[in-house]
């Protein structure tokens, strides 16, 4: 018998480790702040990104949008699950421009998977982590 109940799939474990480990890769000599992201297409493809800075501050880019991006650039507009690592003290909050952007492309209900190093893990859906957001309908 398991001694712990699974509280979360493989799959989403995974993501989550997939996350950290890009961490590694992140461009960040002036906050020193490695974030990893791990973006889970509908056809079971896994896209990372982490942060990349610039000596322009505002210029950055967080590892969200790199993740994004690179998805989207390769033709990719379905998506399973998200995860986003950072080793914060509670499981790193995506910033504003990030939900935004992660809003044009995932549903409402689509499970975005936040973590630190200490692997404590916080879920929400699209919606719960921007609620009554401005999309393509409200240009209608
Ligand atoms: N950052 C991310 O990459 N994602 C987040 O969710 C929070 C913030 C980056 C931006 C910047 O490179 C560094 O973390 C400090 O803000």
């Amino acid at each position: 018998m398991h001694k712990h109940k699974r509280m979360r799939s493989m799959k989403t474990d995974k993501l989550i480790e997939e996350a950290i480990k890009i961490r590694d890769k992140a461009y960040v000599p002036y906050s020193k702040f490695q974030v990893g992201a791990a973006l889970l297409t509908k056809s079971g493809k896994v896209y990372t990104g982490c942060n990349i800075e610039n000596a322009a501050y505002p210029v950055s880019c967080c590892a969200e949008r790199v993740a994004i991006f690179k998805a989207i650039s390769e033709g990719e507009t379905e998506f399973q699950e998200m995860a986003v690592a950072a080793d914060s003290p509670r499981p790193v909050p995506p910033c504003g421009s990030c939900r935004q952007v992660m809003s044009e492309f995932f549903s409402k209900t689509m499970q975005i998977h936040l973590s630190n190093l200490k692997k404590q893990t916080k879920s929400f859906t699209m919606e719960e982590l921007l609620p009554f957001s401005f999309g393509t309908d409200d240009m209608s």
